[in-house]
């Protein structure tokens, strides 16, 4: 939104299955579903003639997988995690036993594109992005390759879906908010932030991909209402990399927004708490619910380390959000890459 501009009339979220708060739906089962024993057991089948063999999914097509059982028990699933269920899902017994190296790769590509088309993830990653504290700085790399703890984010696409091979030592809980009831949440305590967020930032963005200019040629809302839905559009890293470039700078009450926006989004009140086991899958709508990483201990050893891979779905069948929301996607020809602020501290 551009300054200057006259923000319209903020309104509550309406009441939806994807308004919810934690503490309140932490014992419903609504969200968490169990792979039976056949669709793993086809899982296994078709993974007969890749296993063991270090084959990349970017090498396979839609073909080479067949698992009908696997799409028709994932499709309460699908509906669980899109916009009109809770946004999120645990999927448990998805079989990992017997496999190694990149097998793990092909059977989480087949469940996600049991969901939904996967797409690749931009920069060095591929349909694959393995979730891993390589050491690295969260100011010069994606987020899936730093440890430690997660501010509250969206990744910037329609789904991602959480394979655990790795649980680490200890910490590393994921904590999810829904979109809506941080919403209402601020709008009830601090409107005037909410004000501000709907006001938006510029982001930076990733020119050598997309064309697009290097700081978002407008501000980018973090909330969005759109036919009756409340989105949020938050990925901090992007927003101060576009401050670090110095073609921009945050006011003290643009700052005092971020800051309340971080920490009322992980309220005790508003967030439920999932530790992931070996064989997990948790799945993820990014317009609806944002997550975040508690602090963690990892093992020394690589191959010890808290370690998950990560795909991406987008779904041309849901609404497409506005302009302002900064989205990863396939363009009509199913090639180009359309991406508004930069990859690096997405996801
Ligand atoms: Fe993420």
């Amino acid at each position: 939104m551009a300054d200057g501009m006259v923000l319209p009339a903020i309104i509550p979220a309406k009441s939806s299955r994807a308004l919810w708060r934690g503490p309140e739906i932490a014992a419903s089962s609504d969200w968490l579903f169990r792979l039976s024993d056949d669709a793993a057991a086809e899982i296994r089948s078709c993974m007969a003639p890749f296993k063991g063999r270090d084959i990349s999914p970017d090498d396979l097509t839609e073909a080479d997988f067949p698992a009908p059982k696997l799409a028709a028990e994932l499709a309460p699933l699908s509906l669980e995690i899109s916009d009109h269920g809770h946004g999120f899902a645990v999927l448990k017994g998805v079989p990992i036993d017997g496999f190694e190296g990149r097998d793990f790769e092909i059977i989480h590509w087949a469940i996600g594109k049991a969901v939904g088309p996967v797409v690749t993830q931009g920069g060095s990653l591929g349909y694959i992005a393995h979730v891993r504290d390589l050491g690295n700085d969260v100011s010069k790399s994606y987020y899936a390759q730093v440890g430690g703890p997660l501010p509250m984010h969206k990744d910037p696409i329609d789904l991602a879906a959480l394979l655990c091979l790795k649980a680490g030592r200890s910490g590393g809980t994921n904590l999810l908010v829904s979109a809506a009831a941080l919403h209402n949440h601020l709008l009830e305590r601090r409107p005037e932030i909410l004000e501000r967020l709907y006001t938006g930032y510029f982001h930076s963005s990733q020119p050598e991909e997309t064309g697009n200019p290097a700081i978002t040629a407008e501000r980018l809302p973090l909330f969005i209402q759109q036919n009756g839905h409340t989105f949020a559009n938050y990925l901090q890293a992007p927003i101060y990399r576009a401050v670090e470039s110095g073609k921009v700078s945050l006011s003290a009450e643009e700052q005092e927004a971020l800051e309340v926006f971080d920490a009322e989004a992980l309220s005790e009140d508003l967030t439920i708490a999932i530790d992931a086991e070996p064989g997990d899958v948790l799945f993820l709508n990014n317009r609806t619910v944002l997550h975040s990483r508690t602090h963690y201990q990892d093992f020394e050893a690589l191959e010890d380390r808290r370690h998950l891979l990560r795909v991406w779905m987008n779904m041309p069948a849901w609404d497409r959000l506005p302009p302002g929301s900064f989205h990863y996607a396939m363009s009509e020809d199913g090639k180009e890459k359309i991406f508004m602020p930069d990859l690096l501290g997405a996801g």
